[in-house]
């Protein structure tokens, strides 16, 4: 099994739609895949149909299983198209995972400063420890199901917290797939990216972590796009990799896929599938190489 996340703290780049299609076209294939919707927008979950209420708070989802500690198999819903998906919930949005005081708990410690010490310690271990930490939360979950997987993608919010400090630890090696407009941020970005692995990998020597590519998401074919191809291609080569081969177009096929909740497949066909296959070829080509 192989996690790959979609990252990139820019938002609106192409994340979730790269996702969703990459995830399609594995179940295509014939490989078993389980998505994970880490993004408190819920975008993917309301673009496939999972979600169709922002405030369900009964269908179970990753916000059970991380903050509650559900077994991640409570939380997995079949699809259609083959794949299996884990929803998001809006109230990740001010998840930040267990507090090592629970403002709560405090009144009970009022006459006991030796028992709220012993409160804390306890706490600070527990937190610490990697196999009860709470980083590594998301981890212990997809060991549970990593049997029964080909993949597992995870599509994530756009900023650098704690969700996507999980994402970056939640297998010894995980993918990363950096999906990119041709435009100016997209570069600070990346960077900003590189640091937060770089900062894991310091802490923790034995977490892996591949960026298998920069994916421009979003291209078209005009100078600015092509100087910003260039621009990104020397980004990535900064922070260690390189940009996809395959650019994946501008295409009014993704927003309308989007609006009719099905995915980009159904009924379409142009450029931007064709796109897609070269894209998807060029990713099994880039993790098996990787990961060999
Ligand atoms: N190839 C494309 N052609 C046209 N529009 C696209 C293309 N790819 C993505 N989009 C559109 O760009 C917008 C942003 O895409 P998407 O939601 O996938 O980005 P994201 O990085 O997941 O955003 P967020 O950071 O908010 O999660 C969407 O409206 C989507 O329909
Ligand atoms: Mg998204």
């Amino acid at each position: 099994m192989q996690v790959v996340a979609f990252v990139n703290q820019k938002g609106g780049v192409g994340k979730t739609t790269v996702c969703r299609t990459l995830c399609s076209m594995l179940a295509k294939n014939g490989k078993k895949v389980l998505v994970i919707d880490l993004d408190p927008q819920q975008s993917l979950s309301l673009s496939v149909g999972v979600v169709e209420d922002r405030f369900d708070y009964q269908t179970p989802s990753i916000y059970n299983v991380l903050s509650e500690d559900m077994p991640i198999e409570q939380a997995i819903l079949g699809m259609d198209e083959g794949y299996d998906i884990v929803r998001a919930d809006n109230r990740l949005y001010s998840y930040t995972g267990e507090e090592i005081i629970k403002l709560d708990d405090i009144p009970n410690f009022a006459d006991d400063p030796t028992g709220l010490h012993n409160y804390i310690m306890n706490k600070y271990r527990r937190l610490t420890d990697p196999s009860t930490d709470d980083k590594h939360k998301l981890r212990r979950q997809i060991e549970r199901i990593a049997q029964y997987y080909d993949f597992v993608l995870c599509d994530t919010n756009p900023d650098l917290g704690w969700t996507l400090t999980s994402v970056l630890m939640s297998a010894p090696v995980v993918n990363l797939i950096v999906p990119a407009f041709t435009e100016d941020s997209s570069r600070e970005a990346i960077i900003a990216l590189d640091k937060s692995i770089k900062t894991i990998m310091a802490h923790d020597l034995s977490q892996k972590i591949n960026i298998l590519g920069v994916l421009i998401a979003r291209y078209e074919n005009n100078n600015l796009s092509k100087h910003y191809v260039d621009f990104l291609s020397q980004t990535a080569k900064a922070i260690g990799t390189s940009l996809f081969n395959t650019l994946i177009p501008k295409s009014v096929a993704v927003p309308e896929a989007m609006a009719f909740k099905d995915d980009l497949f159904e009924g379409r066909g142009g450029t931007i599938l064709s796109q897609y296959t070269n894209f998807y070829n060029e990713f099994i080509e880039r993790i098996e190489s990787v990961n060999s």
